[in-house]
C-alpha cells in the first residue's frame, strides 16, 4: 500500500503561540516514525510563526483550521486560502463538525471552501461524520457518503489526489468515546469504496484519518485496521508526549 501514513493535531482554540511553540519543539526533538506525516492544524494568529519555526524540519506540516471561499473582497475577521498559501502553509481543514455545528457550514458551502482553497494550491483535510442520532437508526453510511460526494465529487481525480478525507463520528469527538476499530474500519471501507466508484484507481491512494478520541491507549489498533491511514487527534495533540505516542502507533 502506497498511502500516506498521517498523524494530523487539531488545536482548535488552544495554546498560545508561545506554547504552541514549545509543543513543536518537543515534537521535533522526539523520536518520531520517519514514515508518518505530521501535521498541526493551528490557529491563523500561530501559522506564519509555526510555519518558520518548520521551515527546516521535514515530515512536520502546518495547516489552517479553516478559511474563506472567496480569495479577497469587504469580509471583516476572514482569511482567505490564498492568504494562507502565501506564507507557505500548505494544508486547511475543511468541514470539521464544530464548523458545521456552530458556524452553520453546510455542504454547499463547503463544495466552494474546498475548490477555493485547491485554486490557492493548498492541499484539504475534509472532516465528515455522523451525529450519534443517524449511527443509532443505521443511517451513518449514507449520512457520511452524501457529506463527501456534496463537498468532493465535482473534483477532478488529480484534484480528488490533493485531498486526504478525516472521518469523525460526532459523538465520538472531545466525549472519550472511540468508534470501536470496527466501526471505524466499516466506514472507511465504504467511503473508499465509494471513491473507487468514482474516482477509480486513484482512491486506494487517498488517506483516510479516523478522529474521535485518539489516544495513545487505542490509536495502535486503530491504525492496525486495512483502511484507517492515520488520524486527526484533537485533545492528546495537546500534549507532546500524547501526540508523539500516537505518531509511533502505526
Ligand atoms: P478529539 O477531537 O480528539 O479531542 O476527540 C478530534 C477532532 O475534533 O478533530
Amino acid at each position: 500500500m502506497s498511502r500516506q501514513k498521517i498523524a494530523a493535531g487539531n488545536w482548535k482554540m488552544n495554546l498560545t503561540l508561545k506554547k504552541g511553540k514549545e509543543l513543536v519543539d518537543k515534537l521535533i526533538k522526539g523520536k518520531r516514525d520517519p514514515k508518518v506525516l505530521t501535521i498541526l492544524g493551528v490557529p491563523f494568529t500561530h501559522l506564519d510563526g509555526l510555519q518558520n519555526h518548520l521551515k527546516y524540519v521535514d515530515n512536520i506540516k502546518i495547516s489552517a483550521q479553516n478559511c474563506h471561499e472567496q480569495t479577497s473582497g469587504a469580509f471583516t475577521g476572514e482569511v482567505s486560502p490564498q492568504m494562507i498559501k502565501a506564507l507557505g502553509v500548505s494544508y486547511v481543514i475543511l468541514g470539521h463538525s464544530e464548523r458545521r455545528q456552530y458556524f452553520n457550514e453546510n455542504n454547499k458551502l463547503l463544495k466552494a471552501k474546498v475548490d477555493n482553497a485547491l485554486a490557492a494550491g493548498l492541499k484539504i483535510i475534509f472532516c465528515c461524520g455522523e451525529p450519534l442520532k443517524e449511527r443509532k437508526t443505521k443511517n451513518h453510511l449514507k449520512y457520511v457518503r452524501k457529506q463527501i460526494k456534496d463537498g468532493l465529487y465535482h473534483l477532478s481525480a488529480k484534484d480528488m489526489s490533493k485531498v486526504v478525507i478525516a472521518y469523525e463520528p460526532i459523538w465520538a469527538i472531545g466525549t472519550g468515546e472511540t468508534a470501536s476499530p470496527e466501526q471505524a474500519q466499516e466506514m472507511h471501507l465504504a467511503l473508499r469504496k465509494s471513491l473507487n466508484r468514482k474516482f477509480g484507481e486513484i482512491s486506494n491512494d487517498i488517506s483516510i484519518l479516523y478522529g474521535g478520541s485518539v489516544k495513545p491507549t487505542n490509536a495502535k489498533e486503530l491504525f492496525s485496521q486495512a483502511d484507517i491511514d492515520g488520524a486527526l487527534v484533537g485533545g492528546a495533540s495537546l500534549k507532546a508526549d500524547n501526540f508523539l505516542q500516537i505518531i509511533n502507533s502505526f
